[in-house]
């Protein structure tokens, strides 16, 4: 939603500040401003876009040197994106400053009473309020900055992670948490604060997870961590398994491109050690015993966007392995329907980022419910999976880029993974059954590797393609939510209009949106398999190649039937049903960022988008 960083140390806070906005850029790019603690009192700027007219502006009109400071990445929820909103904002005296991420829900009502009580306030967020209130608890606390935010964060209602300065505690930066995410950074005489570790990874690989409700005071040398009542908390420190080199661009134009080509890695990676020596699954961080996941008698998913895709797919995978009935559901929609949910069902939190609040807080309700919560997340010490009961983690490395790609085919993967484990403890299959989707999940790397080889056509048919106002996606079976997720990248990165339907599904209406040339991307089911649904499929695309539709179909290897149907075929390996969508995305993947590219939009930055959506 919006990127933090905080620094206390000896390097010039704003590059080091700087440098860490730029890694959490893609949390939020439509304003971005620092504070520096200079011997002059509190300096500041802000600017509304992207981080550039901010460091424009800092070239144009230097800050004094200063080696305690923070900087703010916004994407806007009260308040347009304008300078004045922009963050830091500032108290009445001008010597505090606070940058915050999340929505203070009883904003307006603390407004009016600190305009009663003679504060000026000149932006329209929620976020100033804090700088006034933080301004007087500041005062009563006698300077002490960390006390002050204990009693402001107390009377607060909603999500906040804000981190505040004052020009006469010099030698601290202080932050809070509640319901969106702040991890702090140990370093040698300098500590950090921010939104994800990606933004001190440079300079220190040492995190410390901090928890709900925690307010922490860093200094040069120290980090204190307390609840809001005061009371010292215990916090969990770990280390960053990847470096900096995973958060930049490595040689790649975007962090999408990069990300996509990871994918075999990632998909890798996430395999990785999950075989006993006896050969069996073993999921370590399943912290569900045996017993329990004998006693699942439902499955829901829950997930946003392209997490909710991968879900979807998993399904298929799940109900065929166990004969658990699984349902899907938009964490956004999950809590308002009173789902039916008790101690026998497992939900399946799935979340790259971990901080999603939609599927935060259908987790909580689906807790309340007493029901078992499993997280798949890619981000270590987030709040989904420190929330649940379990936990899997992807090990896709950093994601950057908004669009989703490499997390999308490891959360298939690791969601395959929860349900052949599910399988092995309830004996729905035995053992050489389980090794032998093991083996298939372990020749996907190479096989995504064989598709990224091939993607240059796709990326000319892009610009074929470009001026094309509607694109269709079709697909049966694990084909539909692959044809969804083509959509959603689509629209996400080129600003098209595009659908994906369940390819079955269009004859019942939307088939009536095919004109002379409108492109139609259809996933064909592998001929091998289930070959009725193969055939199916090939007949929904005479359908629409009837009425003029201009055919892209992604097929297998050495699949012939297909040829007379097709306008372009992208082929891919040959390989099992349930595979299927680790390469048919592939792609989707790269024709979206190519679209992009072509229509000369921001690939890793989509318009209107953030990365992590930290507000309900
Ligand atoms: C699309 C995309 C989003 C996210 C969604 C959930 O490319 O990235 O749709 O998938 O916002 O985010 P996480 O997985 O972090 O919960």
């Amino acid at each position: 939603m919006c990127g933090i960083v905080g620094y206390v140390g000896e390097q010039s806070a704003l590059d080091v500040v700087i440098s860490g906005l730029r890694r959490l850029e893609y949390r939020g790019y439509d304003s971005a401003g620092v504070a520096l603690v200079t011997a002059d009192g509190l300096a500041t700027d802000k600017r509304a876009g992207k981080l550039i007219n901010l460091e424009e502006s800092l070239d144009r009109t230097p800050l004094p040197a200063a080696t305690t400071g923070m900087g703010h990445t916004r994407w806007a929820t009260h308040g347009g994106p304008t300078d004045r909103n922009a963050h830091p904002h500032v108290d009445c005296t001008g010597k505090l400053a606070v940058i915050h991420n999340g929505i203070i829900e009883n904003f307006s009502k603390l407004r009016l009473g600190l305009e009663t009580n003679g504060h000026d306030f000149s932006s329209e967020t929620d976020t100033e309020s804090v700088a006034h209130l933080l301004e007087d608890a500041y005062a009563a606390a006698g300077g002490n900055l960390a006390q002050a935010m204990r009693d402001v964060c107390k009377q607060l209602v909603g999500a906040f992670t804000l981190v505040a300065v004052h020009s006469d505690s010099p030698e601290c930066v202080v932050g809070a948490r509640r319901n969106s995410p702040l991890v702090v950074g140990r370093g040698v005489g300098e500590n950090f604060l921010a939104s994800d570790v990606s933004a001190f990874i440079s300079f220190t690989r040492n995190a410390v997870e901090l928890g709900q409700d925690q307010v922490v005071e860093i200094t040069r040398d120290g980090i204190s961590v307390t609840t809001f009542d005061g009371a010292p908390a215990e916090t969990n420190e770990y280390e960053v398994t990847w470096d900096a080199a995973a958060a930049e661009k490595g040689g790649f134009e975007h962090f999408m491109l990069k990300e996509i080509a990871e994918q075999p890695k990632a998909v890798a990676d996430t395999l990785l050690g999950r075989v006993g020596v006896d050969g069996k699954l073993t999921l370590d961080e399943m912290r569900l015993s045996d017993e329990e996941l004998r006693e699942v008698d439902k499955i829901i998913v829950i997930a946003c966007g392209t997490a909710y895709n991968a879900g979807m797919i998993a399904k298929y995978a799940i109900e065929h392995w166990t004969r658990i009935p699984v349902e899907v559901e938009l964490a956004s929609e999950f809590r308002y329907r009173d789902p039916i949910v008790d101690p026998q069902t497992l939900v399946i939190a799935i979340s790259q980022s971990g901080e999603t609040m939609d599927t935060l807080m259908a987790l909580r309700h689906a807790r309340e419910q007493r029901a078992r919560v499993l997280a798949i997340c890619n981000t270590n010490g987030s709040t989904i999976p420190r929330e649940s009961d379990a936990v899997l983690y992807t090990h896709a490395g950093p994601e950057i880029a908004v669009a989703s790609t490499k997390a999308f085919l490891t959360q298939i993967v690791a969601a395959y993974l929860v349900g052949l484990y599910l399988a092995q403890v309830r004996g729905n299959k035995y053992g050489d059954e389980i090794a032998a989707i093991l083996t298939d999940l372990r020749d996907m790397p190479e096989k995504i590797e064989r598709v990224l080889e091939t993607m240059e056509p796709v990326r000319k048919l892009a610009s074929t393609l470009k001026d094309k106002t509607s694109v269709l996606f079709l697909g049966r079976h694990v084909g539909f939510p692959v044809a969804l997720e083509g959509a959603l990248k689509l629209k996400e990165l080129a600003y098209m209009h595009a659908e994906g339907f369940a390819a079955g599904e269009l004859k019942h209406g939307p088939i009536a949106l095919v004109e002379a040339g409108t492109p139609v991307f259809v996933t064909i089911p592998s001929p091998r398999g289930r070959s009725v649904v193969h055939d199916k499929v090939v007949s929904n695309v005479e359908e629409v190649r009837a009425r003029g539709a201009y055919t892209i179909l992604i097929a297998e290897e050495g699949d012939e039937s297909i040829n007379s149907a097709a306008d372009f075929i992208i082929r891919i390996p040959a390989c099992p049903t349930l595979m299927q969508p680790l390469l048919a995305t592939v792609p989707l993947q790269v024709f979206a960022c190519e679209m992009a590219t072509v229509k000369g939009f921001d690939v890793d930055q989509p318009r209107n988008l953030a990365k992590s959506v930290t507000v309900e």
